[in-house]
């Protein structure tokens, strides 16, 4: 029997709730399978860490994360702590040296979910945005000087390689290439950014010259909120730079219904590194202990990262459970203007993996 080895790492806030209403459905989902085990180490890394130890995850974490066959993740961010702090002491700092430079991030509206377009069916939004997840507008280049004079200046470097982009650009066609409609939208704004973008645009069109059989375009990123809202049948597989891409996923997650939802991978494809997966969503501390966070994201957040391992069926199994649940409002839950808890969505995604004859 095949067995993996998960690091959990639920972080702040909703976090905690949602990856321990996941972990409940991964068991289920295994038990119910029969043919893998998966073996959860859940880490306390995140913002009581550090008020308690002065850093998000101890010095020697990423060492004991590399054993892992993936890592699931939750949320960072805390009210008291800053974001910056958060992010790059935990999020950032695993995903950058783990070289999880693809981050993939499928959106489609589930069944029973109603989007926010007039006149848009589900079958219209069926997208995956390839986020480029170890460079760009996030690099981390930069710094301030003259700190609170009024001369004070601070840059903030976006940073794109011939080697990055060129392999975030093969990525997104392989993507685009294993979808049926195969068509790839190239996200840029060479127009105002004429040394990285340009280049970005170049190397894109290199990397389609190998791909004959995809079709591809090219969009401005300001047209293309306006084409996602507009035209979303239009669009298939999209790859966008490390910023683009954050903001795009966001308006994508809001037409297909609700942040609650989206999934994310970021994964090293070359396997070097283990790969990791979280829900789009962040802390919400506005919810937290409330009960009501959505788990579906986190939920279908497993179904990525079982098609990772390997587990197709499984992932398989989990998204017609999560699609059976969606289907059925009196299991919403606020976020998509239901009444129902976490814990009530869990027991029916459960319910509906035990069910599940396939
Ligand atoms: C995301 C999130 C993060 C990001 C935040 C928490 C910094 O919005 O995963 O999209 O911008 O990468
Ligand atoms: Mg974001």
């Amino acid at each position: 029997m095949n067995s993996y080895k998960i690091a959990a790492i639920p972080g702040d806030g909703i976090g905690k709730e949602v990856i321990a209403a996941g972990v409940e459905v991964l068991q289920a989902l295994a038990a119910r399978d029969g043919g893998f085990k998966l073996d959860f180490e859940t880490f306390d890394w995140g913002s009581d860490y550090y008020k308690k130890h002065g850093v998000m995850m101890p010095e020697d974490g990423r060492a004991r994360l590399q054993k892992f066959d993936a890592i699931y993740f939750g949320a960072v961010g805390a009210p008291d702590v800053p974001d910056h702090v958060t992010l790059w002491g935990l999020r950032l700092a695993i995903c950058q040296p783990f070289d999880q430079y693809a981050n993939v991030r499928p959106t489609r509206i589930l069944p029973g979910i109603e989007g926010p377009l007039r006149n848009v069916a589900a079958k219209d939004l069926d997208w995956v945005i390839v986020r480029e997840n170890s460079e760009g507008e996030y690099a981390g280049q930069g710094g301030r000087s003259h700190r609170g004079l009024p001369e004070e200046v601070a840059t903030e470097v976006s940073i794109f390689t011939r080697a990055g982009v060129t392999r975030i650009m093969r990525f997104a066609f392989e993507v685009a290439r294993s979808r049926p409609r195969k068509l790839l939208t190239v996200v840029t704004k060479s127009n105002a950014q004429r040394h990285g973008m340009v280049m970005w645009d170049e190397i894109a069109a290199e990397v389609a010259a190998n791909y004959p059989d995809v079709t591809w375009d090219k969009m401005l990123v300001d047209a293309m909120t306006m084409r996602m809202t507009l035209k979303p049948q239009s669009l298939d597989t999209i790859v966008a730079t490390n910023l683009h891409a954050d903001i795009l996923s966001d308006l994508a997650a809001a037409l297909a219904g609700s942040l609650g939802i989206a999934p994310t991978a970021n994964l090293n494809p070359e396997r070097r590194f283990p790969s990791m997966f979280e829900p789009i969503h962040g802390s919400a501390f506005d919810i937290t202990g409330k009960g009501i966070a959505n788990p579906v994201g986190t939920f279908w957040t497993a179904t990525m990262m079982l098609e990772h391992l390997g587990e197709k069926r499984a992932a398989e199994r989990l998204m017609r459970a999560i699609e059976r649940v969606t289907a059925d409002p009196s299991l919403h839950t606020p976020d998509l203007g239901g009444s129902a808890t976490t814990r009530q969505v869990t027991d029916a995604v459960i319910g509906a993996i035990h069910g599940d004859n396939a």
